[in-house]
């Protein structure tokens, strides 16, 4: 008969190790370990903090079917048919893969009309975060800003911001007022390494208090991340800042949140002080600055649908919830079925896992490293949620005005059937009001965006390879033109046309 294991580890412990030895291990001595010293390793490698359970195919169409897609699509990629595209970086946004404990929460969803349980487990989650009052669900983050915007602003009306996103600034004109972009002068470096390239200029936000008065803004908002500033996070110092410069015009201060969780963790990677804390403490501080928010939940929601605007006034609320009802829906559901509102509230909660994030922004390092070890020009230091390449040092032959990033993008999607996207002149560009010609935007940036917990690091690895190849045939990115556009986020739909560098000859 074999010993016991109690046995077998009694003999060999007592052979192997002195008496002293033994006496130091904590460990105690009935319990067989399979190695004399179990150690501690702190492991270098980051791995995805989750396993695969359901496999979706993707495709690599060849060059003719990318060519013939891309001309169908008027060189829009927002046009592609999504089955043409084999990694999909267009966006994070409602892109992710849900868990499994979302998947089960899913199926628990209420759909009572009023009253719905699903509703109030969405709202505790929000409140339990983010401590705001009046939680009003939404379909997505724009419903949200349409609402919230449209209960406070007015034709002449001033919204400072760091940095609007497309649909916050076409909410904000939309209702003839002015969306001010105060970005800090550290994110005009798109090379410069300093950590919160995503806040506010507080002397800017002085100034645009002086210059317009508080009457004519009605609110302060900042993006967490600043996603149209490189996914650039804002510090704890920042806000507060911002937050005294509200507090002394009597002026409400709002949350662009999409990105919460990501801004969170990145304010205890990098801000002297919260090396230590939570990231649930965190968002609690960043949100206890402010008088509400509007979220996106097709981000740090990590839903594929969703959203809220949640806040401290209740006259506001009551007033908001008047709205939604016109718009989206009653307030126990918004634009959200009750399924929808159940895998938000788990969602949030797994997007403050600090193991995922660690996960997540070092994914996004872990490109920004590589691409920048190659050479090509992007956004430092990395973000949260996408790696942005600045299209006009990459293509530093075309101008503003010839889209840079709309080659960029072609170009890549035709050698490596990635879709990335544009957010420059197409995307930010206007026209001048007295001379009526285009002007473009301040930076021409590509955002190649990472879908939460979609792809794996072979997919990143392709990437890096992709855009190491074209970064190499660069000299041959051609100028683009639009051909048709809309008055209002013209990027999604318009469409373009590649031209010759002499300008005569369209190209075929
Ligand atoms: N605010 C920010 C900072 C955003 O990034 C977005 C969406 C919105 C508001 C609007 O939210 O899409 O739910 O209506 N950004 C997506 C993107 C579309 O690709 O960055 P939504």
């Amino acid at each position: 008969m074999l010993p016991s294991n109690a046995q077998r580890m009694d003999s060999k412990s007592a052979r192997a190790r002195p008496s002293s030895a033994r006496e130091k291990n904590s460990v105690e001595d009935d319990v067989v370990l399979s190695c004399q010293r179990p150690i501690e390793h702190q492991f270098k490698t980051i791995i995805e903090p989750f396993r695969v359970k359901t496999v979706e195919p993707i495709h690599r169409s060849t060059l003719d079917e990318r060519i013939t897609h891309l001309r169908s699509a008027g060189y829009n990629l927002f046009k592609l048919p999504s089955r043409a595209v084999l990694i999909d970086l267009l966006t994070d946004s409602g892109t992710g893969a849900m868990s499994s404990a979302q998947w089960g929460a899913v199926m628990v969803g209420d759909e009572s009309y009023a009253g719905s349980p699903s509703f109030f487990r969405f709202a505790d989650a929000v409140r339990s975060l983010m401590g705001f009052e009046h939680v009003i669900p939404t379909h997505q983050g724009r419903a949200a800003e349409q609402i919230l915007f449209g209960q406070m602003c007015g034709s002449g009306d001033v919204v400072p911001n760091n940095t609007h996103f497309d649909t916050t600034r076409a909410n904000v004109e939309v209702l003839g007022a002015i969306a001010l972009d105060l970005p800090c002068r550290e994110s005009r470096d798109s090379s410069l390494a300093s950590p919160f390239k995503g806040n506010m200029d507080i002397e800017a936000l002085e100034r645009a208090f002086e210059e317009h008065g508080a009457q004519r803004i009605p609110l302060v908002m900042v993006t967490v991340t600043n996603n149209a500033g490189g996914g650039q996070p804002v510090s704890l110092e920042n806000l507060r800042a911002v937050a005294r410069v509200c507090a002394r015009h009597d002026t409400p201060l709002y949350l662009d949140a999409c990105r919460f969780a990501e801004n969170a963790f990145l304010i205890r990677e990098r801000e002297a002080g919260y090396e230590d804390r939570t990231v649930v403490s965190i968002v609690a501080e960043m949100c206890s600055l402010a008088d509400g928010c509007t979220m996106s939940a097709k981000k740090d929601g990590m839903a594929n649908i969703g959203g809220f605007l949640a806040l401290s006034d209740g006259d506001l609320a009551r007033r908001s919830k008047e709205q939604l009802v016109l718009s989206e829906g009653f307030p126990t559901y918004g634009g959200l079925a009750g399924r929808d509102m159940e895998a938000v509230a788990v969602g949030l909660w797994e997007a403050v896992d600090e193991a995922y994030l660690t996960y997540r922004v070092r994914t996004v390092a872990y490109l920004t490293d590589h691409l920048a070890e190659l050479g090509v020009p992007v956004m430092q230091p990395p973000g949260g949620h996408a790696v942005f390449i600045d299209a006009a040092a990459f293509a530093p032959h075309l101008s503003g005005l010839d889209l840079p990033g709309i080659s960029f993008v072609n170009a890549l999607y035709l050698l490596s059937v990635i879709r990335a996207v544009e957010i420059g002149t197409a995307m930010f560009g206007r026209f001048d009001a007295d001379t009526g010609q285009e002007v473009a935007a301040t930076r021409e940036l590509v955002r190649l965006a990472l879908p939460r917990r979609v792809y794996t690091q072979s997919h990143v690895d392709y990437v890096i390879e992709a855009v190491g190849v074209l970064y190499a045939d660069r000299d041959s990115l051609l100028p683009h033109r639009i051909v048709e556009q809309a008055a209002f986020l013209r990027h999604f739909t318009a469409t373009y046309a590649p031209v010759m560098f002499d300008e005569s000859s369209p190209c075929p």
